[in-house]
């Protein structure tokens, strides 16, 4: 059964940057400066370059100050080796040993521009201000293309509890909910069959792993009728979290699913219109 939860926290939306830098000592007697001491640093790259996260830091630095002591008292000291070991267990991890979903919350909260800049989110709001009736935000981020207007319910969905702590609308039904965990066999059993008028993602179709059960179970909870829509610019993207690139094959994706009358078309939000800042936007119709 697929996992899901119901946010009503709201979360003040203020880029934080959780993580803060400790320096440690260098706990060698090479002379600065010497290529001995260079070595070192390049050895112990870990303990030079430290981040720990914000609540940490009071005790990552008390920490620090005790390296120091026993380190000058005695560079041997048995202390070291336990000081150490307290501070690894502080540390963040490094961006590339972090899953996805910690990837993007650690996005969250610095409120990351998925998108671009205001151009764009005004250009694809414009886009989107069509659909009415009862509109799934699939993969919404921390931001809204949705503007509130009457005969409009936006249900806002992501897995990212950070980010829908900060969805600018905190009285919108919002559902953390991982969609890797729809399959073939799975549904989204919160939501019933028929009951979208109309699902929209943007900049999200390059992760979900199974993006043809996505989209078929989509279509599930569509009405007849109803639009799914895929904004994207294929040439941007976290590489490191793209489960596919963006391009034409996603008609193929959606007709094998059963969506008809598709339209694809590409747009510009900028006065700079070149290949790269191109937009793409697909829809189909259930
Ligand atoms: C590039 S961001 C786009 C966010 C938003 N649509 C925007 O344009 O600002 C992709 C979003 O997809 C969400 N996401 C990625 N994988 C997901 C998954 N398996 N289930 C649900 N959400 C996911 C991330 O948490 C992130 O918020």
């Amino acid at each position: 059964m697929i996992k899901f939860k119901v946010v009503s926290e709201f979360v003040e939306r203020k880029p934080v940057y959780p993580d803060r830098h400790v320096w440690l000592p260098h706990i060698t007697t090479a002379p600065q400066g010497s290529d001995e001491h260079e070595k070192w640093i390049r050895e112990n790259w870990w303990m030079v370059n430290y981040s720990v996260f914000m609540d940490d830091k009071p005790q990552a630095l008390q920490l620090a100050q005790q390296l120091d002591k026993a380190f000058k008292e005695d560079p041997e000291h048995s202390d070291i080796p336990k000081i150490l070991n307290c501070l690894r267990k502080l540390r963040v991890k490094e961006h590339v040993d972090l899953d996805p979903l910690e990837k993007w919350t650690r996005s969250a909260f610095q409120l990351a521009e998925y998108a671009g800049g205001p151009n764009v989110h005004k250009t694809i709001r414009k886009r989107l201000s069509k659909y009415s009736g009862k509109v799934l935000e699939a993969m919404c981020g921390h931001m809204s293309y949705f503007h509130e207007k009457p005969r409009r319910e936006v249900i806002a969905l992501d897995y990212c509890q950070v980010s829908l702590k900060r969805y600018p609308f905190p009285k919108r039904h919002r559902i953390e909910c991982d969609l890797n965990q729809v399959t073939n066999e799975t549904r989204l059993h919160f939501f019933n069959e028929n009951e979208f008028d109309a699902i929209s993602v943007c900049f999200g179709f390059k992760y979900p792993k199974d993006i043809v059960s996505l989209t078929k179970e989509f279509r599930r909870i569509l009405k007849p009728g109803g639009v799914l829509s895929f904004i994207e610019n294929p040439s941007h993207g976290y590489e490191d979290l793209c489960q596919r690139k963006f391009d034409n094959k996603i008609v193929e994706i959606l007709e094998s699913v059963g969506y008809c009358r598709l339209r694809y078309d590409t747009f510009s939000p900028s006065e700079w219109d070149n290949e790269r800042g191109r937009f793409h936007h697909v829809e189909a119709i259930k």
